[in-house]
């Protein structure tokens, strides 16, 4: 079966072709960061427009590409949530019309399954169970994974997601949006000076705070003369705190289920420090440990279409209703089969 698949929860237009024994036929990206650099952050009706702009193209461009026409298309997967309305709603209505149009079934997919799911396109795909840590923009959690729509969460974040706390620091520090990976390349030339705190780790359990290390970074900032150096030493000690922090909550979380399979995925998890932070201690713990491909980890609609294939060919299909919810907790959706 060959599924397309299309991501417009945000400031990404994704759209991918999957098949379900070949892999990926195409997987096509457009980011929307320059339109919406001068606001410093995503303005919600400039990307539902250019969402509308650019879709259809990007969809008639990954069929041209891949030499596919619509009647070789089994089944369309869009994300129907969480993320903001009216970006959302622009795949929504898109792939339930071409679903009608063409005669095949659509499918809702959960975006942060998606980005659970991401690492399944890679070579060598983890095996269920197992636990996932989540960090994205919007989503810092901890998941026990039993299989597709079998999910518990172990802990979250009770303020700011893990992104979102890099945004706001790399804000601080003068960086433009989004500044995750802008302060990331920032700390490359920072030196050991600060230490920050690791919010929540000396409490049992497993969630999760980022919003201190934001007055923190900000409190730090303060007591120096704001050169590129200190700028950069801060940027390596918030970047430090957040590693170290997500490696503590994550070992804890592999001894507490007994898992030995852990999955990083979302935007955060193209960290080179936070990858090479968690690798060493799935290796003490003699844990396996699976990433996406970087480009896979931050939003793509190739994460969308396998999620979608999955419950597509559970026999999962849905009536004939545009479905986007901005909150979706994860933890309710059910298995496909
Ligand atoms: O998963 P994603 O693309 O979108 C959401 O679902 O939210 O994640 C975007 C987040 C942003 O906060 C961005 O700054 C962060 O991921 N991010 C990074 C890096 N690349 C993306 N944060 C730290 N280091 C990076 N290399
Ligand atoms: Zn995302």
């Amino acid at each position: 079966m060959i599924v397309l698949g299309i991501e417009t929860s945000c400031d990404e237009t994704g759209v991918a072709l999957y098949h379900s024994e070949r892999g990926l036929l195409s997987d096509l990206l457009y980011s929307q960061i320059d339109l919406h650099r001068d606001y410093g952050g995503v303005v919600p009706e400039l990307a539902s427009r250019d969402h509308i702009r650019k879709l259809a193209p990007m969809i008639r461009q990954a069929l041209k590409d891949s030499g596919l026409v619509p009647r070789d298309i089994g089944g369309i997967a869009y994300t129907a949530g969480p993320g903001l309305i009216g970006a959302l709603l622009v795949g929504a209505a898109t792939a339930r019309s071409l679903a009608w149009a063409w005669q095949v079934p659509a499918v809702a997919v959960h975006h942060m399954e998606g980005h659970l799911l991401a690492p399944m396109l890679e070579p060598e795909p983890p095996r269920f169970p197992f636990v996932a840590l989540l960090i994205s923009g919007g989503h810092t959690q901890l998941v026990e994974v039993e299989g597709i729509g079998h999910y518990r969460i172990l802990g979250e974040s009770l303020d700011d997601a893990a992104g979102e706390a890099f945004d706001k620091a790399a804000k601080m520090l003068g960086l433009s949006y989004p500044g995750g990976p802008k302060l990331s390349a920032l700390a490359e030339s920072g030196k050991p000076r600060f230490v920050f705190p690791r919010p929540m780790t000396d409490r049992p359990g497993l969630d999760f705070s980022f919003s201190g290390l934001k007055t923190f970074t900000l409190n730090t900032l303060q007591t120096t003369a704001q050169s590129e150096q200190d700028k950069a030493d801060i940027a390596l000690a918030f970047q430090d705190a957040v590693a170290d922090t997500l490696t503590i909550k994550c070992r804890r979380a592999l001894r507490q289920t007994g898992l030995k399979t852990l999955v990083v995925a979302g935007g955060v998890s193209a960290n080179t420090q936070i990858r090479a932070s968690l690798r060493a201690m799935a290796e003490k713990e003699k844990a396996s440990i699976h990433f996406p491909r970087p480009a896979f980890c931050t939003d793509n609609g190739a994460m969308i279409a396998y999620a979608g294939c999955q419950r597509l060919l559970a026999g999962q299909g849905e009536p004939l209703a545009i479905k986007a919810k901005p909150r979706w907790p994860i933890s309710e959706l059910a298995s496909p089969g």
